[in-house]
């Protein structure tokens, strides 16, 4: 089995719900998911596994050693995937200490704890044993608009508190390789989209929004440009990785497809003017409005994933193209669950339906 941590948030989730399915050959390897569900971990995301016996999802911190230690020594996995962080930029500038505390202390406790149970495993399991670490293209910096992209040797310059932390538990994982030889692999990723996005990120925000009939904030000037990939594309570039790259190396994942803010948001507002048209007939883009800038925003990210195609055959599978518009549909066809996101009410469910602690859950 595996464990993996952060799985009820975006990414996490659509990991899970992807390793458990036909998009799997491993599918029916048992998943433990462990995740602290902050305010972006949401137990909907997994309720397709109510009832799945390969899923057990477990309440709990990365931070806590003696929690991951008792479910290391009790499901004996064969890897960890570590999704389990503060992710909001925009939340690391308001307040950073959460994010040490996740992205770094958090790291450090969990990379400990793994290597105390590595180290006691008997062959062949030590040698096949592996830590995948998940990190972001945002510890390489921002880019000029004529510069390359970001290649695995781009020297590391994060400029928000968020890639600061980021990028030290990228060096801890590192170390933890070079110096103890623990066995990891690291991936660093564009921006993701898609199904399960929590709505304070760009593209659901702007999609929930745009129905609601509120502005649509722009920052600054709107021209700041990221590399975007569907998630499903990262959740099988992870798997790819987890099957066959190399001990101690790090892989970019991207999608090939750079795109200023602005264009991705006349795109969400499009789709949403041809698939749901406002009863005024006026585009949806009437409520794009400019807010003040991000500080210390980043102008330009962009990934060079040649490594991971030369050496592991991965490619994205989804243009942007088709990849937005499945999104944009899946937030359409599922208001409930947008609904829930934005009362609170899935975590008045969450704590009416488990108390603080490990809770395990199937
Ligand atoms: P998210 O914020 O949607 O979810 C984070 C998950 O981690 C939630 O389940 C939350 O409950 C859990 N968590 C937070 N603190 C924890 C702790 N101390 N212990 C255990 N669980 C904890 O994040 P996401 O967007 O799904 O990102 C997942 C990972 O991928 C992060 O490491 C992030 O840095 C990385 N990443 C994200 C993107 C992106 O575009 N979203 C791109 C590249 C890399
Ligand atoms: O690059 C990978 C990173 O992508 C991940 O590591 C992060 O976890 C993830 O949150 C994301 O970071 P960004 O800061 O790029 O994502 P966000 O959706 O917050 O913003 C995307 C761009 O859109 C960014 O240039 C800021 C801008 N923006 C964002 C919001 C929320 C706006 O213009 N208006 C907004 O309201």
């Amino acid at each position: 089995m595996i464990l993996v941590t952060g799985g009820a948030g975006f990414i996490g989730a659509n990991f899970v719900l992807d390793w458990l399915s036909a998009a799997n050959p491993l599918q029916n390897e048992r998943v433990v998911n462990l995740a602290k569900l902050t305010y972006a971990g949401n137990l909907e995301n997994l309720n397709p596994l109510q009832g799945d016996a390969r899923h057990t999802f477990v309440q709990g911190d990365i931070g806590d050693f003696e929690l991951i230690a008792q479910l290391l020594a009790q499901h004996q996995p064969r890897a960890i995937v570590n999704f389990a962080a503060e992710s909001h930029v925009d939340r690391s500038i308001h307040g950073p200490e959460d994010f040490i505390q996740t992205n770094v202390v958090g790291t450090l406790r969990l990379l400990e704890a793994t290597r105390a149970y590595w180290s006691a495993l008997p062959e062949p399991q030590k040698s096949a044993f592996r830590f995948l670490h998940v990190s972001t293209d945002e510890v390489y910096g921002s880019l000029a608009p004529t510069d390359p992209a970001f290649s695995e040797t781009h020297r590391y310059e994060p400029n928000s508190p968020y890639s600061a932390s980021k990028a030290a538990s990228d060096h801890l994982v590192r170390a933890w390789h070079h110096t103890y030889g623990l066995p990891v692999l690291t991936t660093n990723c564009s921006n993701n989209y898609g199904p399960l996005h929590f709505p304070e990120k760009l593209i659901p925000l702007m999609i929930v929004n745009a129905l609601a009939g509120k502005p649509l904030p722009i920052y600054g000037d709107g021209l700041q440009i990221r590399d975007w990939l569907y998630v499903k594309d990262h959740c099988s570039a992870i798997r790819r990785v987890l099957e066959a790259g190399r001990l101690g190396e790090t892989y970019n994942v991207g999608g090939w497809n750079e795109k200023p803010n602005i264009e991705i948001v006349h795109t969400v507002c499009e789709l949403l003017d041809g698939l749901r048209p406002k009863a005024d007939g006026s585009s949806y883009k009437t409520q794009i409005t400019t807010v003040k800038d991000r500080p210390g925003h980043d102008r330009r990210y962009a990934i060079d994933a040649r490594k991971l195609e030369s050496e592991l055959g991965w490619k994205p599978a989804e243009t942007f193209e088709t990849g937005i518009r499945k999104t944009v549909q899946w937030y359409l066809e599922n208001p409930e669950w947008v609904a829930h996101v934005q009362s609170g009410a899935y975590r008045e469910w969450v704590s009416k339906q488990y108390t603080a602690g490990s809770t395990a859950v199937t």
